[in-house]
């Protein structure tokens, strides 16, 4: 069945259960329009609004977004300052949508180094909504993929001088349940906008055997119509996972 765009009409079988996005492009879409970089991202929080609601519409069980790297505390300060400030804005202007969509908000990543007003609207959102059934919004904010894996070493290493893990016992669900992901399948879909060809530490170990697709629009003009055409484009892939086909 193909698409029209309409949310209900989506054939709801082959739905990527969890799907995430590297929102790029904000910075050039602002220099497109001659005004600054921080405008762009302004404009990138519209669009996550537009996306969150499209993917509880549609049925996806879990929506992770890439809204801050660990590198991207090297911009100059006062970008790092202006996207602080959007992200306490957006936890205050969501609020309420968030807890009348039933969506579940969790957060990966470093939180502890966000000013702490941030870090308290995190704190009170994520409690506030964590007996939600509706979609799972991860937000990674200060993530990076190496960072997860480094902390999930350090929790595994204390387990085991503890005497709580013992290292022959160890597998690859053991390093999955370590990381900030714990408790999440691994992405289906993984989404980059803004055309560049990587995948700027996001991540890494979770995306294994992610289906990628890079587009070329830039993160504040991306919307719902180009979501459902990537998931419609999802659904009719084959994934072997190393396998052949059946
Ligand atoms: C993505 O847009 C948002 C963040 C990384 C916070 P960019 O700011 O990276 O935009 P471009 O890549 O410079 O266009
Ligand atoms: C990736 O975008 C990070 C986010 C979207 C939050 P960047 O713009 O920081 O990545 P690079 O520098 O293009 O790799
Ligand atoms: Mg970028």
């Amino acid at each position: 069945m193909k698409s029209d765009n309409n949310p209900e009409s989506i054939d709801l079988s082959k739905l990527p259960r969890h799907v995430a996005i590297i929102m790029d492009g904000n910075g050039r879409w602002a220099k497109k329009k001659l005004k600054n970089r921080v405008e762009g991202h302004k404009k990138g929080a519209d669009a996550v609004r537009n996306i969150v609601t499209a993917s509880g519409n549609v049925g996806i069980n879990i929506l992770t977004l890439y809204a801050f790297s660990t590198e991207n505390w090297e911009r100059p300060r006062t970008e790092v300052k202006a996207l602080m400030k959007l992200l306490e804005n957006f936890f205050i202007s969501e609020r309420d949508n968030i807890i009348k969509n039933k969506v579940k908000l969790q957060v990966i990543g470093q939180v502890w180094r966000l000013p702490k007003n941030v870090q308290n609207l995190i704190r009170e959102l994520t409690d506030t909504t964590k007996e939600n059934t509706g979609l799972i919004l991860n937000l990674a904010i200060s993530y990076g993929g190496r960072e997860d894996i480094l902390s999930a070493f350090k929790k595994i290493i204390k387990k085991i001088k503890l005497d709580k893990l013992k290292p022959e016992e160890m597998n690859e669900e053991t390093i999955s349940s370590h990381l900030y992901t714990a408790g999440l399948a691994d992405p289906d879909l993984l989404i980059r906008t803004g055309g560049a060809m990587r995948v700027s530490n996001f991540l890494l170990w979770q995306i294994a055997y992610s289906e990628l697709y890079i587009s070329k629009t830039l993160w504040p003009d991306f919307n719902k119509e180009e979501f459902l055409e990537i998931i419609e484009d999802f659904r009719l892939r084959e994934r072997r996972f190393g396998r052949v086909s059946k």
